[in-house]
């Protein structure tokens, strides 16, 4: 990266004064998104995937080509320029809410970030509803010449967004650069285990979580597949899932599925066997 723009990263992220305002708009991000079904849909759950970053390409795409064609076509492309000025304006909406749901999970300079990423995204939204406006009025030049800022600032947000995923890590699977182990391989005393009491240990370098649950020994990789955390450190609930205690991803014990974001990958889950009262697990389909 450049020295100059790892510069500007750098200070934004130790810029603490911005905690202010991101935790406060982080808190009311979370009690709009705290129903499951919200959560869950804004994070992709449904998708299997991160959802902020496949619905970014939208308003992008759409603004990119608005300016293309402001470029190439001339008053030829002025309406189709407009229409796609207004789409994705129209898109922007559920690319924002997604990514407010994401970033609200976030903490300390990546959150700060984030904040910085969603204020240029908006004032590139303001700048593209302008350029609607003015091209639905007669005003095409100010139009193109508004799209085309507004475009600008739309790609230093995606610089920062990229550096948000790429380098900080957010919405990278945590449990990617894991390599579970196929071999059985005894992890721990069956009677360590208590009912729905997490219990974490270690299957060849690798964390794992033994449950004990209804009577039968689940295990699942302890490493949150969301943003790395503990899940032995989480609660077990009634319906056999278990829940991380850092953003509340709930993961089921019997094959890891998430059943509640912001996780949106599995957890990894390993076969388990008792022999001779000792605990025996391995990457499940190994
Ligand atoms: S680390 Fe975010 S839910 Fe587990």
């Amino acid at each position: 990266m450049p020295k100059q723009i790892e510069h500007v990263i750098q200070d934004i992220e130790d810029r603490s004064a911005l905690d202010a305002v991101s935790g406060k708009a982080a808190a009311l991000v979370n009690r709009v998104t705290q129903p499951t079904a919200v959560k869950n849909a804004l994070s992709g759950v449904w998708l299997g995937h991160a959802l902020h970053p496949v619905l970014t390409d939208i308003p992008i795409g759409a603004w990119g080509m608005a300016t293309l064609l402001d470029l190439t076509a001339g008053e030829r492309g002025a309406r189709a320029a407009r229409r796609l000025v207004g789409f994705g304006l129209l898109a922007v909406v559920p690319t924002a809410a997604t990514g407010a749901s994401d970033w609200a999970d976030t903490i300390g300079p990546t959150q700060r970030l984030g904040l910085v990423h969603g204020m240029l995204n908006s004032a590139a939204t303001v700048l593209q509803a302008a350029s609607w406006v003015s091209r639905l009025t007669g005003r095409r030049r100010a139009g193109v010449v508004l799209s085309g800022v507004g475009l600008g600032l739309t790609g230093a947000s995606a610089y920062l967004g990229g550096h948000l995923s790429y380098v900080n890590g957010v919405g990278v699977n945590h449990t990617a650069f894991e390599e579970p182990t196929g071999k059985w391989t005894d992890v721990a005393a069956l009677t360590a285990l208590v009912e729905d009491k997490p219990l974490r240990v270690d299957a060849g370098g690798v964390p794992v979580v033994l449950v004990r649950h209804g009577g039968a020994v689940k295990a699942l990789s302890a490493t949150c597949t969301h943003a790395g955390g503990p899940l032995d450190e989480g609660k077990v609930d009634a319906d056999g899932c278990i829940h991380c205690p850092w953003h509340g991803s709930a993961f089921r014990l019997s094959d890891g599925e998430v059943t509640r974001g912001p996780a949106t990958v599995a957890q990894p889950d390993w076969d388990v066997k008792i022999s001779q009262d000792r605990v025996l697990v391995r990457a499940a389909n190994a």
